[in-house]
């Protein structure tokens, strides 16, 4: 389905009526065009998002482009999902042709692959990083429950603490990267940052672990929206996490790290 906007669509005359009271009656008729420039931006839908025939495809967008609007509107939305998303995916499709990766799960390829391979690191990351980004958003605002409200309270005392400790450090990290939410070697959730498109799950992790929650602070992701600020942001995007979601991606980390 495509959804139209039309902005704005001016095709507009004024018409001004000089009048002479006079015997010589004189009409005069101005015509003031407006601008009649029509900005037409075509919106599509995520369902129509397809990546090349490769081994990874994009996740699917649980909501339409506007799901999240006001507070990242639909022309973010779209661009960081079909264009941004969609690259790192079919990049990351063809780096792996015919290479020992090619049927791998994308969670080995980070943990494996050598980092001075930088087509592949940049690709597998950010393939990686946005399908996290993309699966744990929500258009409602929700609260941790379950398992994870209870190791949240236990482990950071507070929800509240949490959420002070995530968004500082979402502020205070410097260019392109990304602030993690993770479960570490011994199952401890742990806040963590990478730079570019690295993530924890790679040999240079300075916390190694398993990202159950990231926010991307690449300008792609923002600035349409809100440019240089980057705080409202983080804002924005901190009352949209589904927490459902992330508790289920912290039930299946736990699970990983019982297993070792
Ligand atoms: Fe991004």
């Amino acid at each position: 389905m495509k959804k139209n906007i039309t902005r704005f669509s001016i095709l507009a005359s004024f018409f001004l009526l000089f009048s002479c009271n006079d015997n010589n009656k004189l009409t005069e008729v101005v015509e003031v065009p407006l601008p009649t420039k029509e900005e037409k931006i075509t919106i599509g839908s995520p369902n129509d998002v397809k990546a090349d025939p490769g081994s990874f495809e994009l996740t699917k967008l649980p909501f339409t482009y506007d799901g999240l609007s006001p507070a990242l509107r639909s022309l973010t939305l779209e661009t960081h999902y079909s264009k941004h998303y969609l690259s790192y995916t079919n990049n990351l499709n063809k780096e792996i042709v015919s290479t020992e990766f090619e049927n791998m799960p994308i969670e080995d390829i980070l943990k494996k692959m050598p980092l001075s391979n930088l087509k592949l690191r940049q690709n597998a990351g950010g393939y990686y990083n946005h399908t996290l980004y993309f699966n744990i958003l929500t258009p409602k605002e929700q609260t941790p429950k379950d398992t994870l409200a209870g190791s949240i309270n236990k482990e950071f005392g507070s929800f509240n603490n949490l959420t002070n400790q995530f968004k500082g450090q979402a502020e205070k990290q410097f260019g392109s990267g990304w602030v993690w939410l993770v479960v570490d070697r011994y199952g401890k959730l742990q806040i963590t940052t990478t730079e570019d498109q690295d993530n924890p799950l790679m040999k240079n992790a300075l916390i190694p672990g398993t990202p159950i929650l990231g926010i991307d602070l690449w300008e792609h992701a923002y600035y349409l929206d809100y440019q240089n600020r980057k705080g409202s942001y983080i804002d924005a995007f901190y009352g949209h996490i589904n927490w459902e979601k992330v508790n289920e991606y912290y039930v299946e980390a736990l699970k990983k790290v019982k297993k070792v």
